[in-house]
């Protein structure tokens, strides 16, 4: 890690501490932006997701290995319908935009984080299709949070689990933490370094709950469109000063 990124301050004539593996972000603020300058909600999601496509090639630059957006929660289908449709036309527009950069031999890998099912099914296909396409990429790897919640993953991992019990193939001792992370949406993926919620607001709102537990977490009072790759390198450094036990001392 310190090797990296010594590469990348060179190259990029900045001074980085340390690179985190995994970057979680809330991107909370994209109403009150919006609200605060007279435009309707959803003008604030789309500057929430230009916001986005400037950090995540920011994190890509400097070597982040995972970063992970919550875009959708399984709880904003209370939101007025035109302003769930507007932001999963955001995410079709995301995934376009993607698609074509991944034919232009882009290196970033997709994941989707999430309950897919209740989706639009032209939605559903085109993360089927780009999971599938960017499988072997080598770059990092963005997880894009649509219909997540943290408590639903759960459930549904012990869903698997039970399913598995039933059909006779686990017994109950052999459910430990190891093999429910199994059964997570991020299985194979580390857990990450810090979480970063912008707008001042102080919560987990549902987001990482099992992946989170040893987390740093790092709050900014910038609305989540205002967001600068100079926030994430205020975050990283802020990250950088914490001292992590991990329950030891
Ligand atoms: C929270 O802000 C944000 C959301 C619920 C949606 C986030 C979605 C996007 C940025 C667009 C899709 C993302 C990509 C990358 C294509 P809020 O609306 O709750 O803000 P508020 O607390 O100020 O009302």
């Amino acid at each position: 890690m310190k090797g990296e990124a010594m590469a990348v301050q060179e190259q990029e004539n900045v001074s980085l501490p340390v690179i985190p593996r995994h970057i979680g972000i809330i991107m909370d603020g994209n109403g009150r932006w919006a609200v605060k300058r007279g435009l309707p909600r959803k003008a604030g999601h789309k500057a929430g997701a230009k916001a986005f496509e400037r950090v995540s090639e920011y994190c890509e630059k400097i070597g982040v290995k995972y970063l992970t957006a919550y875009a959708f929660s399984t709880e904003n289908w209370r939101r007025p319908p035109e302003e769930v449709e507007a932001i999963m036309d955001l995410l079709r527009e995301y995934l376009k935009n993607a698609e074509e950069r991944r034919e232009k031999n882009s290196k970033v890998r997709m994941l989707f984080l999430g309950d897919r099912s209740a989706l639009a099914p032209d939605l559903q296909e085109k993360m089927d299709r780009m999971e599938r396409e960017s499988a072997n990429k080598t770059g990092i790897t963005i997880c894009m949070a649509i219909n997540y919640g943290g408590r639903d993953e759960i459930a549904h991992a012990a869903r698997e689990l039970a399913r598995l019990a039933k059909a006779g193939s686990l017994s109950p001792e052999e459910i430990t933490p190891e093999l429910l992370e199994k059964h997570l949406y991020t299985r194979g993926i580390p857990d990450p370094d810090f979480i970063i919620r912008p707008s001042g607001e102080q919560r987990i709102s549902n987001f990482l709950l099992w992946q989170s537990a040893y987390s740093e977490f790092i709050y900014r009072d910038v609305l989540w469109p205002d967001f600068e790759p100079e926030d994430l390198r205020g975050a990283i450094e802020e990250f950088a000063g914490r001292s992590r036990r991990f329950g030891g001392i």
